[in-house]
C-alpha cells in the first residue's frame, strides 16, 4: 500500500504531525476479514444486544446493529470510542487484550477496504 511506504519514510521529528500519526497508528491486517474474524467477534461480544433481530437488546439503541461489515463500518468511529477508548462496550466488559488489539486492526482493515 502506498500510504504505508510514505509513512515509513516519515519518521523522525516531523512525526508530531497528528494526521500522519493517526494513519501510522492504524495498522491493518489483511488476514482479518469479516468472515475470518469480524463476524465471530461481533457475534460473541456485541450482537446479543446489537443485532437487528435481537430480542434482548438491554436498551441498545435501535439501529446500532452489527450484523454486517457495512453496518460496522457505518458506526466505526463510535465502535472505536466505546470499545477501544472508553472501554465501556460491551456492557460488562470481558474482551481480552488480544481481541482488543485484533479489533483495532480489523477496523483499520475494514476502513481501508
Ligand atoms: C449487554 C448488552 C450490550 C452488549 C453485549 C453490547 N452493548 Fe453496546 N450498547 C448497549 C446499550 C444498553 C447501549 C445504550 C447505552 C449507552 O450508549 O451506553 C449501547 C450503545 C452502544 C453504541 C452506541 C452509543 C454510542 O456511543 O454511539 C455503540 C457504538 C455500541 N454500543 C457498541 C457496542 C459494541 C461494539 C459491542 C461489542 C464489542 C457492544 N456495544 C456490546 C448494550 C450492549
Amino acid at each position: 500500500m502506498i500510504w504505508a511506504l510514505l509513512l515509513s519514510c516519515a519518521s523522525g521529528p516531523q512525526d508530531s504531525d497528528s494526521a500522519l500519526r493517526d494513519t501510522a497508528d492504524c495498522p491493518t491486517d489483511p488476514t482479518l476479514s469479516w468472515q475470518s474474524w469480524g463476524h465471530g467477534f461481533f457475534l460473541t461480544y456485541c450482537n446479543s444486544c446489537h443485532a437487528a433481530e435481537s430480542q434482548t437488546r438491554h436498551g441498545a439503541p435501535p439501529g446500532v446493529d452489527f450484523d454486517s461489515p457495512e453496518l460496522v463500518r457505518d458506526q466505526i468511529s463510535r465502535v472505536r470510542v466505546r470499545v477501544l477508548e472508553q472501554g465501556d462496550m460491551p456492557l460488562g466488559g470481558g474482551v481480552s487484550e488480544d481481541d482488543l488489539l485484533l479489533l483495532e486492526r480489523y477496523l483499520c482493515a475494514l476502513e481501508g477496504s
